[in-house]
């Protein structure tokens, strides 16, 4: 989930004033979410260009420009970091300077140590260890011999390794922001008299909800009042111009104590916006956005879910009904583990990519290899105007809203919902379901935001036992079918947001093996299907309980409201409403997310920013 640092760029058209350092440092803001392990900004004034960088999160940025304001400005650009080459500190946080001309950066330059090693035998010094420092030299040079941002840009991207989007400015261009990207997120804001770049809308969207997809290995130029992308070579691009269709608000906490807090009730409407408007006048699903054509999709035979993660496990979770309902074999693979692994795809492959930021390298490059093989490529995505989508050969996108807490909660409904959306779709067309039958499962989805919601209503036992505790040192999740990628989801919730060690297991395995963890004390999470479901597997997870409580273990069951058979097996009983087996994830995950938010506010820990993480993982 890294983005790897966050960046934006403004330029605005009136006199020099503080509007480009308040805009830069509002998009950080809302950017921190993407690294927060220094933040930096470099801002074009009449005097020349003025920089303040910090170690940390952008507080404190924000303290020192208190203390040490600097001075009006035409354009501005600012970098929330993700470290990767050089540890977090003041020296390594962007923007580098070389001469009078500052760039951020994110991604990671592969060749650095070449380039950086020419530039020293050419004399130059060097400031940091970053491999971003070798690019401003390059640039600096390459503007000398140029007297051009742009064309600089143009010259350097070309001797550049790796993955990157750059932003530049230059005091000799004080209305001029310019940009490039390779395998790394870039967005354009269109305002009016002044525009703006950012790694996601969110950098901008108090200004602005216009916004412009730029393609893959392109350059943009920003001045107050145009904007001009262009292919590394120097040819006109055209760049998609779209509205984002949620405001600032959605990207505030809204009053609520977190992030995380406010996503998690956001809940409902995220499931409920995933499913909106996909069905005609007779109730059969239309999925517009399929551009893959039927007879494709007629021939799959198998299909692929890649993602990383929190997304991986709704790949986990979507398998079982789409098995269910379509009869297709279906694999969920790690991207990073698929493609350094000879998959077996080809052109009868359906490979389905899930992610959050649509931005993960790892699922991106499992795409494009994907593609390679002729697989037809359908990603699940929530964030418009990135990559995935654009380098699939379909989207689906869920409607979860953006997502700003590290942590994935919402995103995680949302593509259960999607993908479960695209099961019925596969299963209406290849007629493994009747009409009537997906017409049903539909009505049974449309009933989950209600229950959804109860779950919530519900959150203060589970909010009442994640407080008492607080020092637990590590905890259990045991799941079975769809329960199975609940219990690891659960687990990875509280490693990332309370440093707790937390397992997820397969309640069948339980036996070869995981069992003899079980001491007194333990405490175990046990998700239980419905007992109105497939019969034997509430019995058997009943049974599981009844092991580990044998053993000492204090149980905490997720389970229906009407199941009685958990109760004497028990130590604390969250109830949830009754649904079919397959939809049942949507419902018991969401106590263990409350639990792991919830136990780590009680630790006093930052549930929006948890250490060492950051949110789309834009390098591999
Ligand atoms: C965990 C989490 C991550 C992401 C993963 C994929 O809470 O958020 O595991 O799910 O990094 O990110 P996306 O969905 O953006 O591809």
């Amino acid at each position: 989930m890294v983005p790897m640092c966050g960046i934006v760029g403004y330029v605005g058209s009136g006199p020099a004033s503080g509007r480009p350092l308040e805009v830069v440092v509002e998009g950080l803001r809302r950017l921190e979410y993407r690294g927060y392990d220094s933040a930096g900004v470099a801002v074009v004034t009449p005097d020349g260009l003025q920089m303040a960088k910090k170690a940390g999160k952008l507080v404190n940025l924000a303290t020192q420009l208190g203390t040490h304001p600097l001075a009006p400005g035409t354009a501005a650009i600012g970098h929330t970091r993700w470290a990767t080459h050089g540890g977090p500190t003041d020296d390594n946080a962007h923007p580098h300077v070389s001469g009078d001309l500052a760039v951020i950066h994110n991604g990671i330059v592969e060749n650095f140590a070449t380039l950086k090693a020419e530039l020293v035998a050419d004399g130059d010094g060097f400031a940091s260890e970053t491999d971003t420092e070798v690019v401003a030299h390059l640039l600096d040079r390459a503007y000398q011999a140029t007297g051009d941002l742009t064309a600089a840009m143009r010259e350097v991207v070309v001797r550049l390794d790796g993955t990157f989007t750059l932003l530049a400015v230059h005091a000799a261009q004080p209305r001029t922001v310019v940009g490039a990207r390779h395998d790394s997120p870039l967005v354009v804001g269109l305002g009016d008299g002044e525009n703006f770049l950012g790694s996601d809308v969110v950098a901008f969207i108090a200004h602005t909800n216009q916004a412009m997809e730029l393609g893959q290995d392109e350059i943009v130029t920003i001045t107050p009042t145009t904007v001009e992308v262009t292919d590394f070579a120097g040819r006109p691009a055209h760049a998609r111009q779209y509205t984002v269709d949620w405001d600032a608000k959605a990207a505030e906490k809204g009053g609520f104590r977190s992030f995380m807090d406010k996503e998690i009730a956001d809940e409902p409407q995220a499931v409920a916006d995933t499913l909106l408007s996909r069905t005609d006048v007779s109730g059969a699903l239309v999925l517009d956005e399929i551009r893959i054509s039927e007879s494709v999709l007629r021939a799959v035979n198998k299909i692929v879910v890649v993602a990383c993660g929190t997304a991986a496990y709704a790949g986990h979770v979507a398998k079982y009904a789409i098995e269910h309902w379509c009869r297709i074999p279906v694999e969920v693979e790690l991207a990073h583990e698929f493609r350094y692994r000879d998959p077996v795809v080809d052109e009868r492959t359906l490979v389905v990519a899930i992610s959050q930021s649509g931005e993960t390298m790892d699922t991106l490059m499992a795409v494009r290899y994907a593609r390679e093989q002729g697989s037809a490529t359908l990603s699940i995505v929530n964030t418009h105007g990135s990559t995935i989508p654009r380098e699939s050969d379909a989207v689906l996108y869920t409607h979860a809203g953006p997502e700003i807490a590290v942590a994935s909660t919402k995103a995680f409904l949302a593509q259960i919902t999607a993908a479960y959306l695209l099961g019925l779709y596969l299963a209406q067309l290849r007629g493994t379901l009747f009409p009537d039958e997906v017409v049903a499962k539909l009505a049974e989805l449309r009933a989950m935001p209600d229950k959804v919601q109860t779950v919530l209503d519900r959150c203060d036992l589970v909010q009442e036992i994640a407080r008492w505790m607080a020092d637990t040192p590590t905890v259990l999740f045991l799941g079975r079918h769809v329960g199975y990628p609940v219990a690891m989801e659960g687990a990875l919730k509280l490693k990332e947001l309370a440093y707790i060690h937390a397992e997820g297991f397969a309640a069948g395995e339980l036996k070869h093996g995981p069992i003899a963890l079980i001491e007194p004390g333990q405490p175990v999470f046990v998700i239980v299907p419905s007992p109105r479901g497939r019969h034997s597997l509430h019995s058997k997870v009943v049974s599981n309980i009844q092991e580990i409580r044998a053993r000492g273990a204090r149980t905490l069951v997720i389970a229906e409201d009407d199941d009685e058979a958990v109760v004497p097996f028990a130590d604390v009983v969250f109830r949830v409403p009754q649904c079919p087996t397959l939809l049942a994830p949507l419902l018991a995950v969401v106590p263990l997310q409350i639990f792991a938010c919830e136990l780590a506010h009680a630790k006093g820990l930052d549930v929006d920013q948890p250490r060492n993480l950051a949110k789309s993982v834009t390098v591999e």
